[in-house]
Formats: C-alpha cells, structure tokens, sequence
C-alpha cells in the first residue's frame, strides 16, 4: 500500500491508524478473523452481504432510534453467545449509530476490548467515526451516555457508498461544509466550485475530499481531546441545529444547515463576518435548507436547557471569516433579541 493510503494520528492514549480507500478484506491484514466480530445494521449488512462471509457478525436494526441501552444489552448477549473474551477484537461497520454503539460496547464488555471502525456513510467517513466520542442515547436526551476512547483503526472502504441513500450523502456534506466554514477557506472555495454529482462520480476527488475532512476533525480532536476548547468549534451549526432537530424533526443535516446559516447572521453582529450569502448558497448547492420559519420562543426555550450555557451567556460558534471560527458568550437577552430579528427579517 502507498503511504498516502496510511496516516497515524497519536491521541493521548493510542495511536490510531487510518486506512484510506482500500478494500474490506484488507481487514484481514488488521485482525485475527477468527477472534474478531463484525457490528453491523441491517442496511448495510443487506447491501454488502458477500464482503460479510466468513466473519462473526452481528447484525442490528438499523437508524437512531435503535442507539439505546436495549440495542446494547442485545450485543452483549450475543457477544458472549459466541464465547468473545478480553481477546476478542470488535469491528463497527456503519453509520454513526453503528460505531457509536460499537465504540461503546468495546468500552464497557469485559471493561473493554480493542475495536475498529469501518464507516459506510459520508457523515461516519468524516465526524462519527473520528475522535473517540462513543455513546448511546436515554430517553429524549441525545448521547448522554459513553466514553471516550479511541479505536485502533479507521478503515476506509468507499465501495460501500454506492449502496448510501442520497439524502444520507446530503447529511454527511452538511458536516463537510461546516468542516471548511470553521476551518478551511480553500476547500470552501473547492466546494461553492464543484457540486454533489461531481463527488458521487468522480472518485478520486471524493478519496481527497474525504481524506481532507478526516485530516480536519482529527487534527481538531487532537488538540483537544477532552473539549475544553478547540473542539466546541466542530460544534457550528449545531447549538440551533439541535433545537431545530428535535422540535421539528429535520435530518441532522438539514438541521444544522437552518443552523450554520443562523450561527452565520448571529456572527454578522459580532465579527467582522460579512460572508453569510456564501455560506447560504454553498449549503443550497448541496441540496440543504437554508430557510426555516421556526417559532423563536420555541428554540430559545431549548437554548436555555444548552450544555453550552455557561449562567446568562450562550458560547456560540461565530465564523471570523470564512475558514476561520471563534467561540463567544452570548448573553441570553440578547440571542433572544437577535433570533427575533433573523425570522422577521427573512
Ligand atoms: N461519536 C461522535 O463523535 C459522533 C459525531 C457525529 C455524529 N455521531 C452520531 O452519528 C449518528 C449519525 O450518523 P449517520 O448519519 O451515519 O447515521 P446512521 O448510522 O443512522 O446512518 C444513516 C442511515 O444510512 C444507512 N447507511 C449507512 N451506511 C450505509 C451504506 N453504505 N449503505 C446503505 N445504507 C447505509 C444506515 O443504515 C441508516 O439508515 C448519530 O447517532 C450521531 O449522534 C457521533
Ligand atoms: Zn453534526
């Protein structure tokens, strides 16, 4: 394999070792077969069935809804139905519900087993799958419950896209958009010059671009493992997004796409920012929203519930420029006012 197919990022615990576009069976080369097991979802499983041949594999419904403690107790009994001991080396391949729940898992049985990850959407590809955050969800509250830990690999195998739904496409180019707002204004340009179809077809520009966003949150995460300050900058976008997520049922995408348009006005009043018309029509290119009609009152009632409040103040994710983010307290009164203006205005 050529080294520009293998990078190594050291973390504080361990050293993890990403794969760029090689195939499934190269897993073969990373872990024993026969002392590993393979998590999956039914999509993926149903897509992909021959790559699975020959390896234990467990196979979970698929979608959010199934990222819970029941999902995770059922692991573990089949887990130790196939006789998995403190050897046993677990592999998440799937979307970010799948290695979430894979990471968090390897976590706790048998107060923890090695694990890699094998992500099969563009959203797993270039957020879920990197920087070690694992958990599960409880009730309404979105994971409140994991672990910090970090696999032993990431393996990319962008074969296993062609089975991805589009609208999950859409999804993970909302994080990739947000991923050059925060942090790189010359993949911005890359992205307002190029479009969806141009990635889904041309392969070695979706190999760049994948590996490019990879490079960001994992640089990101390694300044700031344990989020006590860099890492709030991945959360663009999603302090409203969030809000917007669970009161109207959006995607994660379209979501933090209402978000990052709305983060981006918020920073016209306290930066220099003056670029919210780029950001807008980058996020239409990609089939995202950038218009939403939601009840002000609403979203600040779960504003004001924000791990991100600190007292009076909101720690909002602004843009100094485009490529460039900066976290600032917003005092509540004020978001209040500014959320108002930002719906009449539009
Ligand atoms: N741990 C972290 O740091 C982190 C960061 C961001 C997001 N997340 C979590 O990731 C999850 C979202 O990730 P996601 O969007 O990948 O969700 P997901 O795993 O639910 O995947 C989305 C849908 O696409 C399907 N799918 C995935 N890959 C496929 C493929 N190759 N072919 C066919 N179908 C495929 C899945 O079955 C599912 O229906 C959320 O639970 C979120 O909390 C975690
Ligand atoms: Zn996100």
């Amino acid at each position: 394999m050529s080294v520009s197919k293998k990078l190594q990022y050291k973390f504080s615990g361990k050293t993890t070792t990403y794969y760029f576009d090689v195939e499934f069976a190269y897993l073969e080369k990373l872990v024993d077969k026969s002392q590993a097991v393979i998590l999956t979802d039914d999509n993926v499983f149903r897509g992909h069935q021959k790559k699975f041949k020959g390896w234990n594999t467990i196979v979970i419904p698929a979608g959010e809804a199934f990222k819970v403690q029941d999902t995770v107790n059922s692991v573990v009994d089949q887990l130790l139905t196939m006789g998995a001991d403190r050897k046993t080396f677990l592999i998440g391949v799937g979307g970010g519900v799948v290695t979430d729940i894979a990471g968090y898992v390897a976590a706790i049985y048998m107060r923890g087993i090695s694990f890699g990850f094998l992500p099969t959407s563009i959203l797993a590809m270039v957020d879920a799958s990197i920087g070690g955050k694992n958990g599960i969800d409880v009730g309404l509250y979105k994971n409140i419950v994991g672990t910090i830990r970090q696999p032993e690999f990431l393996l990319y195998d962008f074969s296993l896209l062609k089975s991805l739904p589009d609208e999950e496409w859409v999804n993970g180019f909302a994080e990739i958009i947000k991923h050059a707002a925060i942090k790189d204004a010359a993949l911005f340009r890359e992205l307002e010059k190029n479009k969806l179809s141009v990635y889904k077809k041309d392969k070695t520009a979706l190999v760049k671009l994948i590996r490019r966003n990879a490079v960001i949150k994992s640089d990101v995460v390694q300044k700031d493992e344990f989020e006590h300050a860099d890492r709030r900058m991945l959360n663009f976008g999603h302090t409203l997004g969030h809000a917007v997520e669970n009161l109207y049922k959006l995607s994660h995408g379209q979501a933090i796409s209402i978000g990052m348009v709305v983060a981006s006005l918020i920073s016209e009043a306290y930066t220099d920012f003056k670029d919210t018309d780029r950001i807008i029509d980058a996020l239409k290119k990609y089939g995202l929203p950038t218009q939403m009609d939601f009840n002000a009152k609403e979203v600040m009632n779960v504003l004001r519930m924000d791990k991100k409040k600190v007292r009076d103040s909101m720690n909002y994710v602004l843009l100094n420029k485009v490529g460039q983010a900066v976290v600032k307290p917003i005092p509540i009164a004020e978001l209040d006012k500014l959320l108002q203006s930002i719906i009449t205005a539009r």
